[in-house]
């Protein structure tokens, strides 16, 4: 069960599987459409007999200022300075199987062919021990409760280096 490029026709039915998935933090189909415009190649989609059942959204962006949830991000920036995931999620049947961890791995061999110095994201729904799992670890500075408000309390920046040739 590989993880395809999200397309347009994708859309409503990965709007359905958010709304499912992330009850407490919902995101309008806006949101969607616009990260799929702008940033298509970071967008996957998981599909099981021809249904969608997981999907990831990620985008280059500025290292520790996360976009706000729920809102367009305009443009993606000239002066990336990370990889950003803001979301991977599977239906609830789907998991433990390694689906995600496959997700996440493409992701990483992708951010760094492309140069990119870190991933990072902003673990919610107590899934930091999966992304630790991942070589993902927790970070804090100064400010930071503020950009993550939206995300709820248990909200976590979290970064993965890469390691890269003349580093
Ligand atoms: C987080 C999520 C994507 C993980 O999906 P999954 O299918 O369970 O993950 P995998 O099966 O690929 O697990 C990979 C590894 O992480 C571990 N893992 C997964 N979830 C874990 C958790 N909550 N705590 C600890 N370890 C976890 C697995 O045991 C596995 O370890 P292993 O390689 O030693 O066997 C899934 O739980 C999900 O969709 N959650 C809801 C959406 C969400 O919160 N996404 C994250 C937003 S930041």
């Amino acid at each position: 069960m590989p993880w395809r490029s999200m397309t347009e026709q994708d859309l409503e039915a990965a709007k359905i599987l958010a709304d499912k998935i992330h009850v407490n933090f919902p995101e309008d189909m806006d949101v969607f459409v616009e990260r799929l415009r702008l940033y298509p190649q970071g967008c996957l989609v998981l599909a099981e007999e021809g249904r969608l059942v997981g999907y990831a959204l990620t985008h280059p962006w500025r290292f520790g200022e996360p976009p706000p949830l729920n809102s367009r991000l305009g443009a993606i920036p000239r002066n990336a300075t990370t990889y950003y995931l803001h979301d991977v999620a599977l239906l609830p049947e789907t998991r433990g199987r390694g689906h995600a961890a496959r997700g996440v791995e493409r992701l990483v061999d992708k951010a760094r062919s492309e140069g990119f110095g870190n991933l990072s994201l902003v673990a919610v729904n107590r899934s930091q021990a999966f992304w630790e799992r991942m070589g993902f670890r927790a970070v804090s500075h100064a400010g930071l409760e503020t950009k993550l408000a939206s995300y709820g309390v248990d909200a976590v920046l979290m970064v993965q280096d890469l390691g890269r040739t003349g580093d």
